[in-house]
């Protein structure tokens, strides 16, 4: 399979992510107070953010990392989310960030939130490059927000469209599936 020949339009450079990344890592490490954290990359999509975002934030920090799946190959959810990895620490009385790429319909987000509160953390807190606002189907919100963009197909900076464009340093909008 090739890259599928799309056009693309930036709409998030590089130097505009690493600056709001700064502010919301300086407002995660605030709000820790100087305790210990365990940061969760739910795969695939926020493996880039969340390296970016763990490198400034100022904590004693412990990876790890989830895997969901609800698109398979399209670019609309298909409702239903299922684990595709699991954490390989318990997280019972730890602080946890859930890092993920972009919040859409909120179902992937109210998932994880709901299976990892089962495990009873100390507390759940939620950073999301992107959030969809006109997409949600949930009340999911997460705590801390990058940007906010509308309801378009959006790639690069991690974010897919077929397995492809996740290497892409800023994030464009997709403007035509050719
Ligand atoms: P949700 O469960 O509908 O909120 O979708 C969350 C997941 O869908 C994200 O983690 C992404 O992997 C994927 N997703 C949602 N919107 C987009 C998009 O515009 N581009 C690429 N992936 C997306």
């Amino acid at each position: 399979m090739a890259q599928p020949v799309l056009q693309l339009q930036k709409l998030l450079d590089e130097k505009k992510i690493a600056s709001r990344i700064k502010e919301m890592a300086q407002e995660i490490t605030k709000q820790l107070g100087g305790e210990e954290l365990i940061a969760v990359c739910v795969l695939k999509g926020s493996f880039v953010f969340y390296s970016d975002l763990i490198r400034c934030i100022d904590a004693d920090i412990r990876t790890d990392f989830i895997g969901t799946s609800s698109y398979g190959n399209a670019t609309k959810s298909s409702g239903e989310v299922k684990l595709t990895l699991d954490l390989t620490h318990a997280i019972q009385g730890k602080n946890v960030l859930l890092v993920e790429d972009i919040v859409d319909t909120g179902l992937t987000m109210e998932f994880l939130h709901k299976t990892l509160q089962a495990r009873s953390p100390k507390r759940i807190y939620s950073a999301a490059c992107l959030f969809k606002p006109e997409a949600l189907k949930t009340k999911y919100k997460p705590d801390y927000i990058g940007f906010e963009v509308g309801n378009e197909f959006v790639v690069g900076y991690g974010l897919d469209y077929q397995g492809y464009f996740r290497n892409l340093p800023y994030i464009a909008q997709v403007t035509s599936l050719n």
